[in-house]
C-alpha cells in the first residue's frame, strides 16, 4: 500500500506546480528560512498531501515547497517529521519515497545537532560524511517492496562523495571571499566534516551517553535525518547531510541544552548555511 500512497502523494504533488524539481531539500530546526528565499514558489501544507504526517514541532513549518534555486527548480521540506514525534519508521520516510516517485534523484539532508568535538563550535556546520544509526531501530525492517529498493540496501557509501566534494569546494569559496572581504578569519573555518550519530530522543542525552557516542566515533548527535538518508539509499537516490551545530552535546560543557538555543543557533547561521546550499543546488 506503501508505494501507491506515494504515488498518490505525488499525484497531488504535480497537480499543484508544473515544477519538475530536480533536488529536494529537507531542511532542519531552525533553518527553515531558506525555503523563503525561492523564486517562483508554491507552497503545500503537509496536511494537504496526501498520506503526509503532520509536523508537530515549534520551528518546523510542515509544509511542501517547490520553487527554483539559482533558476534550479526543487522541492524544500520546510520541518519534518521525527521518530520521536510518535510517528511510525512509515511515516518517517513517506516524503522521501514521495520525492522518489516524483523522479528525484538527490536530496539534500539538513538538521541541528549537537557537537561531541572540542574543534567544532555551535554556530558552525558539519557536512556528514557517514552515520551511526543509534535510534534503536532500523526503519525499513518489515516486508520489503522492490519498487523501493532492494532487501538489504548497501550502506557503504551512504553520502555521496562527489556531493561532499561539491560542498566543500563552495565551502572553501565562501570563506574565500569572506577573507578577501575583511571579515574575521574564525568566520572562514565554518565547515566540518565527521560522523553524524542519530537517537530517537526527545531528550537530549546525558553526559555518560555522550562519553559513549565519543567514544564510538561520533562527532554530532541528532535525532533525525538517518531514517530518511536510509529511505534515500533503498530509493537509489544520491544523499548529502549538512548538520547546523547548535550547541555542544551535554556534559562537553557547563551548560544545559535547550530547544530555544538550538533554534537561535539555527537563526545565527541562516545566512551561511542558505548561501552554501544555493551555490551547491546550482552545481548539481
Ligand atoms: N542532542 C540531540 N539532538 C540535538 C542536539 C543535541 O545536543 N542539539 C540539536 N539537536
Amino acid at each position: 500500500m506503501i508505494y501507491e500512497n506515494a504515488q498518490e502523494a505525488a499525484q497531488y504533488i504535480r497537480s499543484r506546480s508544473d515544477l519538475t524539481p530536480k533536488v529536494a531539500v529537507v531542511l532542519g530546526s531552525g533553518l527553515g528560512a531558506f525555503a523563503d528565499t525561492l523564486e517562483d514558489a508554491i507552497s503545500i501544507q503537509y496536511k494537504e498531501i496526501p498520506h503526509f504526517a503532520l509536523s508537530t514541532v515549534e520551528g518546523h513549518a510542515g509544509r511542501l515547497v517547490l520553487g527554483k534555486a539559482n533558476r534550479i527548480p526543487i522541492a524544500v521540506q520546510q520541518g519534518r517529521f521525527h521518530y520521536y514525534e510518535g510517528y511510525s519508521m512509515e511515516q518517517v520516510m513517506f516524503p522521501m519515497r514521495t520525492f522518489g516517485v516524483l523522479g528525484i534523484r538527490t536530496v539534500i539532508l539538513t538538521n541541528a545537532a549537537g557537537s561531541l568535538n572540542t574543534e567544532m563550535s555551535p554556530g558552525s556546520l558539519m557536512l556528514i560524511s557517514d552515520h551511526l544509526n543509534m535510534m534503536g531501530v532500523n526503519p525499513l525492517r518489515g516486508p520489503n517492496d522492490e519498487r523501493f529498493g532492494a532487501r538489504f540496501p548497501d550502506m557503504t557509501n551512504v553520502y555521496d562523495r562527489e556531493l561532499q566534494e561539491i560542498i566543500v569546494a563552495e565551502a572553501d569559496k565562501i570563506a574565500q571571499e569572506r577573507l578577501e572581504s575583511g571579515a574575521d578569519p574564525r568566520l572562514t573555518d565554518f565547515l566540518h566534516r565527521g560522523v553524524y550519530c542519530a537517537l530517537s530522543g526527545p531528550t537530549y542525552e546525558t553526559p555518560a551517553e555522550i562519553r559513549m557516542y565519543r567514544l564510538l566515533g561520533a562527532d554530532a548527535v541528532g535525532m533525525s535525518t538517518v531514517p530518511e538518508a536510509i529511505a534515500a539509499r533503498h530509493l537509489g537516490m544520491r544523499v548529502a547531510g549538512i548538520s547546523c551545530i547548535t550547541n555542544f552535546a551535554a556534559g562537553m560543557t557547563e551548560e544545559a541544552i535547550n530547544h530555544e538555543e538550538v533554534m537561535e543557533t539555527g537563526a545565527r547561521v541562516a545566512s551561511v548555511f542558505q548561501e552554501l546550499l544555493k551555490r551547491v543546488i546550482s552545481r548539481l
